[in-house]
């Protein structure tokens, strides 16, 4: 398919191939990252990318639109269907704009946004002071709890009290166990404060049933597209029908400018595909995958934070092991294991070192895996992590991903384009 490319801009190209044939030849266990359907791969690379479409269909500020709006129709009913929600924008470029894009419809600079610190599990959209988010508003943060690592409801009220924000957020990046939206409502309603739920990680999960929806219980719903959902790299809104003008305006036309059609096209692609029921055994299966995969890791002495999984990701303390998330994540990745060093609560290292690691099974699970390779899994992320060191060992679990990954190729033409690739 890509293969075409290459008498084109052979330099560029490269580049691409040795990108897909990374992503072939190692286990990715990022927790945010997937592999999107070839269908939604190829509704990116059209010429919808060409059009200029400011505004909302059959309401725009260029001419020529009538097919894209037909485009941008079929992806925001797909997502109300999906979702069960009134509302949908799908023009966010992405999760962050997502965000933004609720704060700016409904929050004044200088108000106030109750969410979850960083280094606990939160975004940095969120209102990390390194983002916009958290130079424009007052940012007061909640935790989890430090016994159970899971969310600290008493603190959340407790602050939501003392401070009165405006606007709770809840969802996260790494947060391995099920939130209890309903809990969260009652909290913003006891202070007069909207709720949104950035489901950017468990979007489908909760599209699937696999996790309890936010839909009708916060005021604003975001996610990413592109994670348990597997759509493009993009941002969603969803909300009721009495904030949909609010919402649309601050997307369009406070932050961003021309849709990205070619991506609202894929998105819709993506849509349709998790309304399928392929797609909830999917679901189902990241959630079963990651059960077996944290329970092999545990069995094998490593700590789970908050004690193991509800979703697709979990968070290993590397502390008990003398060891860094830096030096594991460098480690793993010499491995062809890819994961990513991450905080944990009341981490006493730094975010660039960390004394954890996040790992999640959707991109494996897309590739068909199940239960048994995640006990192998497991085993082989153990033997790094317990000899950081040790190339002669990294090199027999290098050997032995090569052997799995090759039983599940990524891509159906893998092998045809990497030929073609090697021609050019
Ligand atoms: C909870 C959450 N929200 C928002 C985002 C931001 O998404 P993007 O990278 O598309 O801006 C992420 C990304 O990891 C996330 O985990």
């Amino acid at each position: 398919m890509w293969s075409r490319l290459f008498e084109t801009d052979p330099e560029v190209f490269r580049w691409i191939y040795r990108e897909i044939q990374r992503q072939h030849e190692t286990l990715e266990l990022i927790a945010s990252e997937n592999f999107a359907s070839p269908a939604v791969l190829l509704a990116m690379g059209t010429p919808l990318s060409n059009k200029y479409a400011e505004g909302y269909p059959h309401r725009r500020y260029y001419g020529g639109c009538q097919y894209v709006d037909e485009v941008e129709d079929l992806a925001r009913e797909r997502a109300k269907q999906l979702f069960g929600a009134e509302h949908a924008n799908v023009q966010p470029h992405a999760g962050t704009q997502a965000n933004q894009a609720v704060y700016a419809a409904v929050l004044q600079p200088g108000d106030t946004i109750l969410s979850m610190e960083l280094s606990h599990g939160g975004h940095l959209s969120h209102g990390s002071p390194v983002s916009q988010v958290g130079k424009l508003y007052r940012i007061v943060y909640y935790h989890v709890h430090p016994e159970t690592e899971q969310i600290d409801f008493d603190e959340v009220r407790r602050l939501a009290l003392e401070h009165r924000p405006r606007l709770i957020v809840t969802g996260y990046s790494a947060y391995p166990r099920t939130i209890d939206f309903q809990r969260f409502r009652e909290i913003a309603d006891e202070v007069g404060a909207y709720l949104m739920a950035d489901i950017a990680h468990i979007a489908g999960l909760v599209a699937a049933g696999e996790h309890p929806s936010p839909v009708g219980i916060a005021d604003f719903v975001t996610t990413t597209t592109h994670k348990t959902l597997r759509g493009p790299r993009g941002g969603l809104i969803l909300t009721q029908a009495k904030y949909a003008k609010k919402i649309d305006k601050a997307v369009f036309p406070g932050l961003q400018g021309g849709p990205l059609m070619h991506v609202i096209a894929a998105k819709a692609v993506a849509f349709a595909e998790a309304l399928t029921p392929e797609f909830k055994a999917y679901q189902h299966q990241i959630v079963l995958n990651a059960r077996a995969l944290a329970q092999r890791l545990q069995e094998r002495g490593l700590r789970l934070v908050a004690g193991g999984t509800d979703n697709h990701l979990m968070l290993v303390d590397l502390r008990p092991l003398g060891i860094t998330g830096k030096v594991a994540e460098e480690a793993l990745e010499r491995a062809g294991i890819t994961v990513n060093k991450n905080t944990i609560p009341f981490d006493p290292e730094k975010p660039t070192v960390t004394s954890g690691i996040r790992i999640g099974v959707p991109a494996v699970t897309t590739r068909g895996m199940k239960e048994p390779e995640m006990t192998l899994i497991a085993d082989l992320i153990t033997e790094v992590l317990e000899a950081p060191d040790d190339e002669a060992r990294i090199q027999r679990v290098r050997e032995a991903v090569r052997d799995l990954t090759e039983r599940f190729p990524l891509y159906p033409d893998y092998r045809s384009w990497m030929e073609a690739a090697q021609k050019t």
